[in-house]
């Protein structure tokens, strides 16, 4: 992927892979990178480090679950450094449970898991492909092609994402979009405490959605470092 010269949006961006993304696309020349996420002070806090860094960053608060949000995220992007030409979609959460799990818990990572990059089409598209170029990154995961032990809404909205990504590919490809599902396996993030925060402590109860633990255990685990270099 080329980046530099470019300018790039990263949701879930406070924390985790978008983090490390966020900060590896500075250091590898981007012209300027938004660092997005609900979290507002945690986007504020990497894109301090960026500039620290003597990068360029904007940090904005955002839901991606709301349209609203991903609108105005593009376009205060365009009015501070122009168009975006990468796109990470990266911001996710993880429930526990089968179909027993709450109506509640399946809305609310249908919204954050898919929806949202549904969103993130709508806003960026029309003006990549009147450009001709861009490249939408969605973070899907291993799951998404595989399965979750523990968790089926996380491995359904896995999968759906992956299938979002692949039509968004074949679709524009031949207009010069250019589209990729990240599908890593288990790594270090922060992904259980802030699932916890964004669906409620109810829907991830005690040590995680079970299974995880098992599986990293036989895979290894990355770090955010490492799955944020092998996506850009
Ligand atoms: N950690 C893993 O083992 C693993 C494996 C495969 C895929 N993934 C995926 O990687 C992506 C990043 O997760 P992570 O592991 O770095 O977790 P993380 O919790 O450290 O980072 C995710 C960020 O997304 C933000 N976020 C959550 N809901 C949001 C919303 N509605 N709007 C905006 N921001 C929101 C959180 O505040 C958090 O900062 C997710 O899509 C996750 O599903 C993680």
């Amino acid at each position: 992927m080329e980046i530099s010269g470019k300018v790039a949006i990263v949701t879930g961006a406070a924390s985790g892979a978008g983090r490390a993304l966020a900060l590896g696309l500075a250091s590898r020349g981007s012209s300027g990178v938004v660092v997005c996420d609900i979290d507002g002070e945690g986007a504020a806090k990497v894109a301090t480090e960026i500039e620290a860094a003597g990068g360029r960053a904007l940090a904005m608060a955002a839901d991606v679950t709301r349209e609203s949000d991903v609108q105005a995220l593009v376009a205060r992007t365009e009015e501070r450094f122009g168009p975006a030409g990468l796109f990470f979609s990266n911001a996710g959460i993880i429930v526990a449970g089968g179909e027993e799990a709450s109506d509640d818990a399946w809305s609310k990572i249908w919204a954050v898991n898919v929806h949202s990059h549904v969103y993130v089409a709508r806003a960026i598209l029309p003006g990549m492909l009147a450009r001709g170029e861009g490249y939408l990154v969605i973070t899907a995961s291993a799951a998404g092609l595989l399965t979750q032990l523990g968790s089926a809404p996380y491995a359904v909205t896995k999968h759906a994402a992956v299938a979002f990504a692949e039509w968004l590919s074949i679709t524009y490809g031949d207009r010069g979009i250019r589209v990729s599902a990240l599908c890593p396996q288990a790594f270090s993030s922060n992904l259980m405490a802030t699932s916890r925060r964004e669906a409620g402590a109810g829907a991830l109860p005690d040590t995680e959605a079970g299974g995880g633990s098992a599986q990293a255990a036989v895979d290894g685990v990355l770090t955010s470092e490492q799955v944020a270099e092998c996506s850009s």
